[in-house]
């Protein structure tokens, strides 16, 4: 029988754990938020820099669609908090034209990002918004590993999974959930930069984890991208050799039926 003791505990214990799921949850937003205020303040000073490409007129809509951003995310925090953000479903296709304006914000740092987003994408279900800044994550950690000049790639592609054992061979997936036979929309950054060494592979998605020296980096980024992805039921590899790169791949499964569909 429950005693009052017993109750009390649990109830002490679950808590401890909103609040720890809350402070992981504000850390996140509060990274994700700084991301977009780069790009907020990029646009800004391209907006005065009388570059002819980046018009006032266009670093503007950039700005204004950065800052709607910011608004979505903190309207997200709540259903975060509440664990899996507001899963929806839509078409990948609407996700990159979304992002593309960021990516090509992105590109400005001498690393060029190639996109290559396949036709007939499987349609996904997941929090949008913070798969989107998963993404921006995962190309902020290729651009800041390559040296410039060089190359990233997202890919968006789908796959049938027949034997979930030959795929991401010799890679670090973290969690334990056990990658099934299916249909799976894949989304993959690749780099060229400096790599993850083995003995650090397995520490990457901590939080707070990080081998960067600059304030500006805090160790969120990937344990936010692990946090939506597992929401999603999805899954995570990462393929990686010092001095040749590293391809972190996202694989979210299909879903039937009608959902958001993109414009293009
Ligand atoms: N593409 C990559 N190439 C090389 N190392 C990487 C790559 N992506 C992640 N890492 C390693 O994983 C660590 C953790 O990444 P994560 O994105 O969580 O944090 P961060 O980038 O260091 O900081 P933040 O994301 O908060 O700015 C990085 O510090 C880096 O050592
Ligand atoms: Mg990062």
């Amino acid at each position: 029988m429950a005693t009052n003791n017993d109750t009390q505990n649990e109830e002490t214990a679950l808590h401890n754990e909103r609040l720890r799921l809350m402070g992981s949850v504000l850390t996140g937003v509060a990274h994700d938020f700084n991301n977009i205020m780069t790009v907020i303040l990029g646009y800004c000073d391209l907006a005065t820099s009388l570059d002819v490409v980046y018009t006032p007129n266009y670093c503007i809509t950039q700005i204004r669609e950065a800052a709607l951003r910011a608004t979505k995310l903190t309207g997200s925090l709540l259903s975060l908090s509440q664990r899996g953000g507001k899963q929806e479903e839509f078409h990948p296709a609407l996700l990159f034209q979304d992002i593309a304006p960021l990516i090509a914000h992105l590109s400005k740092t001498n690393v060029q990002i190639r996109m290559e987003v396949a036709k007939d994408l499987y349609h996904v279900k997941a929090d949008y918004i913070w798969l989107e800044q998963s993404i921006l994550n995962l190309l902020l950690n290729a651009v800041q590993a390559s040296s410039p000049e060089s190359e990233v790639l997202v890919r968006c592609y789908n796959v049938e999974m027949q034997d979930p054992h030959t795929f991401c061979v010799g890679c670090y997936v973290p969690g334990k959930r056990q990658l099934e036979t299916g249909a799976y929309l894949v989304i993959e950054v690749e780099d060229y930069g400096c790599g993850i060494a083995p003995d650090v592979l397995p520490r990457i998605f901590e939080q707070f984890f990080t081998t960067k020296m600059s304030e500006k980096n805090s160790g969120i980024g990937l344990a936010n991208v692990l946090n939506i992805v597992e929401a999603a039921h999805g899954h995570i590899c990462v393929c990686s050799k010092v001095n040749q790169g590293t391809t972190v791949r996202i694989l979210l499964p299909q879903i039937e039926g009608k959902s958001r569909s993109a414009s293009n």
